[in-house]
């Protein structure tokens, strides 16, 4: 069988990766390949009660402040995990992963947002994922404005929708999001031969497009039996 194929999902809160990830995974479907999708931190029974920890601010409630290197191995547990349960299994299977979120997410908002620094970041990933990178990274960035903005609309209908105690990430300030949007456009300076940003703040259907077109550049449609 040949290796599958691993693609991450990143962007900042309300970026609307979760959205291109779906439609992705239909129009791969229709081309005939076969698909796995999953999201960090979850996707598995341990990284589902992992998530909980990490997200719910209830948790915190009960468990007090959650350090920031306590919340990046924690991370970290959640991706080794998918990577040993889901990530490995399917590309030995020859599919195509489609994450949301991976390494970069930890990078951006523990090594940025809350300011650990991209080294430990990086030496984390080297222990607990073995390095495993994807082979294509696809990065929603549109402006800085843009993105603090909708991140700050995402929080609000958070709020009117289930109250403020619903998302830790969520609660936070434009300083931690301008952090985050900073290191996002270190690491895609960095790895550009693996990551393709999309910068645009076009519609749904015209980033659908342009991500469909990235990726079946570099995928080629399954051979027809
Ligand atoms: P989620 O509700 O899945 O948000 P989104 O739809 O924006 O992905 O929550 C994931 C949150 O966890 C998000 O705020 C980013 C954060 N996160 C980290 O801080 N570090 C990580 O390594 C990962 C995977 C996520």
């Amino acid at each position: 069988m040949p290796r599958g194929y691993f693609i991450t999902f990143e962007g900042l809160d309300g970026s609307g990766k979760t959205t291109q990830l779906r439609r992705l995974a239909t129009t791969l479907e229709a081309d005939g390949h076969t698909v796995v999708t999953l999201r960090q931190p979850g996707g598995t029974a341990l990284g589902d009660r992992i998530r909980s920890v990490l997200l719910d601010s209830k948790s915190e409630a009960a468990l007090g402040p959650i350090a920031p290197a306590a919340e990046m191995a924690l991370m970290f547990a959640d991706r080794a995990q998918s990577i040993a349960e889901v990530i490995l299994p399917a590309l030995d299977a020859g599919s195509i992963i489609l994450c949301d979120r991976y390494t970069d997410s930890s990078e951006a908002y523990q090594g940025g947002g809350r300011q650990l620094g991209s080294e430990r970041i990086l030496a984390m990933h080297a222990a607990a994922c073995d390095n495993l990178q994807p082979d294509l990274t696809i990065l929603l960035l549109p402006s800085l404005e843009s993105s603090l903005r909708r991140a700050r609309r995402r929080n609000q209908r958070h709020v009117e929708q289930k109250g403020t105690d619903e998302n830790r990430f969520e609660r936070e300030s434009d300083d931690f999001y301008r952090r985050i949007y900073e290191k996002y456009e270190e690491i895609a300076a960095r790895e550009s031969h693996r990551v393709a940003v999309i910068r645009d703040d076009a519609s749904i259907d015209h980033i659908q497009t342009l991500i469909h077109e990235l990726v079946s550049a570099r995928i080629p449609a399954p051979a027809t039996k």
